[in-house]
């Protein structure tokens, strides 16, 4: 993970909230307590009998060692996982397909968005893609660059993005940060943006990110998948 030291931290922030935005809402959401990531996975890999699954971004492993699954593979170009790859390398040298995919490495708007497209192109087709971290709570948890060390980073606006297009099923669950939630299948609600993805600023999504990320409960989503 990117170290920060003050300086970094205190120009950012400045250099953030004077030239790109600066907006004081923040959000409250109902993510359960005791229901996390990892039991997402678990109920999904035994619902769906999976058996291959890849994690980008991996970290200390906090997620990683607790897939319980024939085959996984885990992406990181510092530390965790098997593999010590970027992602954009590990996808262009990539022959294999995956029932289950997590994306959570570097969180910016184009690198999630590259990960996700990488990500359907290697996605087998009953599979589900996973995105960590669509949902920050205030503007400086999603300011890029990162100016703070808990960060979910712009991950909302590949989500948004990518909601306009009509050969991808995605939804976003209330959970552990916001769990992006994207099937191969036909966008059966179609995002209408009122302005270019590039212009969207943390006052948007504090407004409409209900409607942007499709956001449903885990009850909702234990129904659909
Ligand atoms: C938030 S951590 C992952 C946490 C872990 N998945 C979990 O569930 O606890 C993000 C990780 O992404 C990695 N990362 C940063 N840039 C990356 C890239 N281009 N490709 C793959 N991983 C990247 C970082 O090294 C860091 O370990």
């Amino acid at each position: 993970m990117e170290k920060l030291n003050k300086f970094t931290k205190f120009f950012r922030k400045i250099y953030y909230q004077t030239f790109v935005e600066s907006f004081k809402g923040k959000l409250t959401y109902n993510f359960p307590q005791n229901y996390h990531r990892w039991d997402l996975i678990e109920y999904l890999i035994e619902k769906n009998n999976y058996s291959d699954y890849l994690e980008i971004g991996c970290d200390q492993d906090q997620l990683f060692s607790k897939i319980r699954i024939n085959n996984k593979k885990g992406v990181d170009p510092v530390s965790g996982g098997n593999i010590r790859k970027t992602s954009d390398d590990f996808f262009q040298a990539n022959d294999e397909m995956f029932d289950i995919i997590f994306i959570d490495g570097l969180h910016t708007y184009d690198q999630v968005k590259k990960d996700i497209l990488n990500s359907v192109d290697c996605l087998k087709e009953n599979g589900i893609i996973l995105v960590h971290d669509c949902m920050p709570d205030s503007l400086s948890k999603q300011a890029v660059p990162r100016y703070r060390m808990i960060w979910n980073g712009d991950v909302w606006k590949a989500i948004t993005d990518l909601r306009q297009k009509e050969d991808l099923e995605i939804f976003t669950c209330e959970m552990d940060q916001g769990i992006g939630v994207i099937k191969k299948n036909k966008n059966s609600s179609i995002l209408n943006l009122n302005k270019p993805i590039n212009n969207l600023k943390f006052r948007d999504y504090y407004t409409n990110y209900k409607e942007y990320l499709r956001v449903i409960s885990l009850e909702e989503f234990k129904k659909i998948f």
